[in-house]
This record gives structure tokens, sequence and C-alpha cells, in this order.
């Protein structure tokens, strides 16, 4: 499919010389969302200027499930934020996520011989490519190699070795592998709208990058995006991802769950949930009844909001406790000093925040996008998180994105070989 060229669009918004457009695409199960944002060197905030979104009927589960719909689905957002923004999309940000995504940790160790014994970027380099030197399905990849911390000799929790002296260096480092076939499928279709893709980064990385800030990040936190068909999870460190992980339950499961209990079609379910639902039936009357006739063609009879309220809790619930048994898994379950950050769709549910703080014991927020200007009030939504992150990773990282949290580009003037490396 082509799209209609954006050139003939007006450009509503002036741009100066010194700002640069970068474009955000997330392509989730229920909604396609695109961004088009302003930035400006050594400025972190982010005028945002387009915004498109369109329904998703060719993705399920983070894979492409009809090329033609997933690939008309993509042009109705990116057409959409063109005509707002009037600047033609030639180049995205892919964010997206899935439960054929899985995460694992894995250790490279290498001996350095060079002049003075000192660690080049060209050793990290090594070390990386021992880490990820893990036999992996020929049916999935790598999709991401995050280094949680480098020892050097017996030096443990180096965030940055470069520069240091040495005789071994270790890392240990944190892996997001996908199915490949997802992955060229999901690349086709962006081919055939016609964008080029600068970077596909797992969307739970990019909401950290707007819903999380730095302190929460050195403390410990957890971001958890719960979507359609799948919660993700990322748990920062002393600034560093030190874990991930996707949960294959999502907001989809909770309007499943009401569809069966209520005997009711699909869409009234999606419709209760959104306009009726809430996490807490203690806050609902025995006696209140949604009349489904007001809502629904087909659905006739009327429902008991407190059963409602009962089947979304039960679901949620669990959710939040298999996020706890994730973060048990490392130690850190009730561990986290900045507690945990809720975004995606799924968390607009009334009572989220007060469910997630009782069944994790965490302290809990809700994650809205931040440092961003513009047209906010179109994106200032947790289920905008993982668009914004996208345009905040691209702007922070380039085109080869660090997942430590210092300015690695101030530090050693451009991207190079090392950063270029940990992007596979
Ligand atoms: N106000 C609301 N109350 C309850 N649930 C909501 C609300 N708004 C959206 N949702 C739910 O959020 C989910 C969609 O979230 P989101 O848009 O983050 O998912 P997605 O990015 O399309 O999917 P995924 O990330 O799983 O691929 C849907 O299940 C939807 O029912
Ligand atoms: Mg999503």
């Amino acid at each position: 499919m082509i799209r209609s060229s954006a050139k003939t669009f007006p450009a509503f918004f002036h741009k100066m010389a010194n700002q640069k457009t970068l474009v955000a695409l997330d392509v989730g199960s229920s909604k396609i969302r695109t961004i088009v944002g302003l930035t400006q060197e050594k400025k972190n905030i982010i005028n945002i200027i387009g915004v498109g979104i369109s329904p998703s009927n060719g993705i399920r589960k983070g894979m492409v499930t009809d090329i033609d719909e997933a690939v008309s689905n993509i042009t109705a957002a990116l057409e959409d934020a063109e005509r707002m923004s009037g600047e033609p999309i030639h180049r995205v940000f892919v964010g997206f996520s899935g439960p054929h995504i899985e995460t694992f940790d894995s250790k490279g160790v290498i001996a350095i011989n060079g002049a003075n014994s000192e660690i080049t970027e060209d050793d990290v380099d090594r070390v990386l490519d021992a880490a990820r030197a893990v036999s992996l399905p020929s049916n999935r990849e790598i999709l991401r190699i995050i280094p949680k911390s480098f020892s050097i000799d017996s030096q443990h929790g180096i965030k940055y070795p470069v520069g240091m002296t040495g005789i071994r260096l270790e890392v240990e480092a944190h892996i997001i592998a996908g199915q490949t076939a997802s992955m060229r499928n999901l690349e086709k279709c962006l081919y055939e709208t016609g964008v080029d893709i600068q970077e596909i980064i797992p969307s739970s990385l990019a909401c950290a990058e707007t819903v999380l800030d730095k302190k929460q990040k050195e403390l410990g936190v957890v971001l958890i995006e719960v979507g359609a068909c799948s919660t993700n999870i990322a748990v920062f460190e002393e600034g560093t991802v030190i874990y991930s992980a996707v949960i294959p339950v999502g907001g989809e499961h909770v309007t499943n769950d009401l569809a069966i209990g209520l005997r009711a079609a699909i869409d009234t379910a999606e419709k209760i949930k959104i306009e009726y639902g809430t996490c807490l039936p203690n806050d609902v009357s025995d006696r209140e009844e949604i009349d489904l006739s007001k809502i629904s063609k087909s659905d006739t009879h009327s429902v008991s909001k407190k059963q409602v309220a009962n089947i979304i809790e039960a679901r949620y619930h669990e959710i939040f406790m298999m996020v706890r048994d994730e973060l048990a898994k490392i130690g850190r379950d009730g561990m986290l000093p900045a507690g945990a950050v809720l975004c995606g769709g799924g968390v607009k549910i009334p009572g989220a925040v007060d469910l997630a703080r009782a069944s994790l014991q965490l302290p809990v927020q809700l994650g809205f996008p931040n440092d961003i200007e513009g047209i906010v009030d179109r994106v200032d939504d947790p289920s905008f998180a993982s668009a914004v992150g996208l345009l905040q990773f691209g702007h922070k990282y380039g085109n080869a994105g660090s997942l430590l949290d210092f300015d690695f580009k101030k530090m050693f003037g451009s991207f190079s070989g090392f950063f270029r490396k940990l992007i596979p």
C-alpha cells in the first residue's frame, strides 16, 4: 500500500533549524499509535506536533496475523499523524510487545591483552559478544542485550569499564529474545507502508523512558505496562534494567472473562468494562444493575454491577500476583523502594492502583508520559506511555540505544562501535 504523500500537507508547525523530527510507532494488539515530535539538542522536552491512532486488527499477541489489515491500520495511524503535523514520515522508532518475547540473563568473560591492560571499547564489544553466544532455538533471535554490570578482575558492579585497567573483564547481561518470524513479519508490514525502521524497541523499555524518573531507577522500581494481550514488566536498580518479562495476560483477558461470566458478546463486555468497570467490588452496592440493552443491540438482559467488579478484580489480582511471582524470581518481591509504576491502557480501570498496592505490597502510582509539550492533551494518558517513551528513547540515544542511564554521547562524543553492539 502506498501512503498518500504528506508533502501535500501544509506544515502547521514552524520548525527551527536546530530542531529534528522524530516519529514513534507503537504497534499494539488493540491500537496502533503514531506520534510526531520535534526535538532540540540539549533539551529534554519533546514538542508533540502530531498524533495518529488506529484500531489494530491484523496484530494478535504481538504477532502479525493479517498483513493486509496490519498494513492498512499502520498506514491509517501514520497518515493521521502526518496530516496533523504537516510532516511527511519516512523513518520510525517502533515499539512492540507480546508473549512471544522471552528474557534471560547471560554472562560473558574475556581476557584483556591490550597495552597496559587498559580496557577499550573493542574489549566491551568482545565481552558482550561472549554474553550473547548463548544457544537459542533457530526460530528465536536476540532483540537486545543490556549490560547490567561489569566486573574487572575481582572488582564488581562497574557500570562502564572503558579506560579502566585489568586482566579479566566479565559482563552480566540481560537478554531479550523474540520469535524470528514475528519480527520479520513486523518489518515486512512496515516496509509495505513505505517507512524505514530506525530501531525496534520492546514496549516496556520505551515506557520506562518517559514514566520513570532517574531517582526511581536508581532506588529500585518496577514498571508494569498492562496492554491488551500482555503485561510487560521492567525492573530497574542503580539506573539500569536488571530484569524484564512479558506476562501473557492483559486487558483482553478481563474482557473475555466478562463475556463468559455475564453471557454477553465480546463488544458488549468491552463496553461494560470501560463504562462501568472497577477493580474494587467493595465500592459497589449489591443492588446496582446494568441494563445491557442501553449499550448493546444483541444483549438485552441486566447484569449486577457487583458481579462485574468481582470478575474484573479476580483477573487483575491474578495479573498483579503474576508480576509478584516475577519479582520473587529476582528476590525483589516487596523489596523495591520506589515501588511500582503502572501504565498501558489496562491500568485506566478505576481501582487499579489500590489493587496493585494490596497485591504487590509496594507503593504504587500511575505513570503518565513526562517531558513533553505541544499537543499534550492527546497523549497525556497511560496508554500513550509506550509511544511517547519511544520518542524519548530516540532523542536520548539516537539510533544506537544503550540502556545504561547516563549520557554516553556527551561523555564520549559519538555513538560508535560499542553502542552499535548494544543493538542486535
Ligand atoms: N478506561 C479503561 N478501563 C479499563 N480498561 C481499559 C480502559 N481503556 C483501555 N483499556 C484496556 O486496555 C487494553 C489496551 O491497552 P493498550 O492500548 O495499552 O494495548 P495495546 O498496546 O494495543 O496492546 P499490547 O500492548 O498488548 O499489544 C484493552 O484491553 C482495553 O480494554
Ligand atoms: Mg502496547
